[in-house]
């Protein structure tokens, strides 16, 4: 059984995906250990309890240095003793120190096709507000290991997804969620859970059934 944690900071939809796929059988041999917000108020929280997973919060802002926040995070997500860290919409930057503990055992679900409009600064609406300000035809989503770059790990799965001539940011955001994300982050823990991936030298594998 493939224990998880899965970090938020906002909607929640991805976990909410996560926990349907759960429920469903699309991810198999999965539990949710716990899941963590660096915001109080997300409503991803509020998804979690509805559901019955433990939810925490651990936010920065409670702690007097980044160092010390980096440690207690750290310490608290080391109690739960999972096998992957999920980030699911996770706004706050992954301690080296965890990076390094959880070698490829830390995936992000990012909302463009990896390398296209990613790294420092290209996250939520900006990554689409890009999108439609270079006229691409096509976009979607990437679900990568996590290194010590910025959306720069191994990448598990992509998916596409059509630019339409009327979309606004929020439209493209919404039909990227629903037709990639909510898709490839389940898919990606189902194949970790059932031991198909692996790395080799920054590569990704996905074994056959
Ligand atoms: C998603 O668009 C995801 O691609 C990005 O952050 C957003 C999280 O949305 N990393 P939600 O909290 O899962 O609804």
């Amino acid at each position: 059984m493939l224990k998880i944690a899965v970090c938020v900071s906002g909607g929640g939809t991805n976990l909410q995906a996560i926990m349907d796929a759960i429920d469903n059988g699309t991810i198999t041999n999965t539990e949710i250990a716990v899941v963590i917000s660096n915001n109080p108020g997300a409503y991803a929280l509020e998804r979690a309890k509805k559901h019955g997973v433990e939810a925490i919060c651990i936010s920065p802002k409670d702690y007097g240095s980044r160092a010390a926040f980096n440690e207690d995070f750290l310490r608290r997500l080391d109690s739960y003793e999972v096998d992957l860290v999920v980030l699911a919409g996770f706004l706050v930057v992954i301690p080296e120190q965890m990076i390094e503990k959880y070698r490829n055992r830390i995936i992000n679900i990012h909302p463009s096709l990896i390398p296209s409009f990613c790294g420092t600064g290209y996250y939520g609406l900006k990554v689409h507000e890009a999108a439609l300000a270079r006229g691409v035809r096509v976009t979607g989503a990437t679900v990568h290991f996590v290194d010590e770059g910025t959306d720069t790990g191994p990448i598990i799965l992509q998916k596409a997804v059509e630019v339409q001539e009327d979309d606004t940011p929020e439209v493209l955001q919404r039909r990227v969620m629903e037709q990639a994300e909510w898709k490839i982050l389940p898919h990606a823990i189902d194949l970790i859970a059932n031991g198909r991936v692996s790395v080799n030298d920054g590569r990704v594998t996905i074994a056959a059934r």
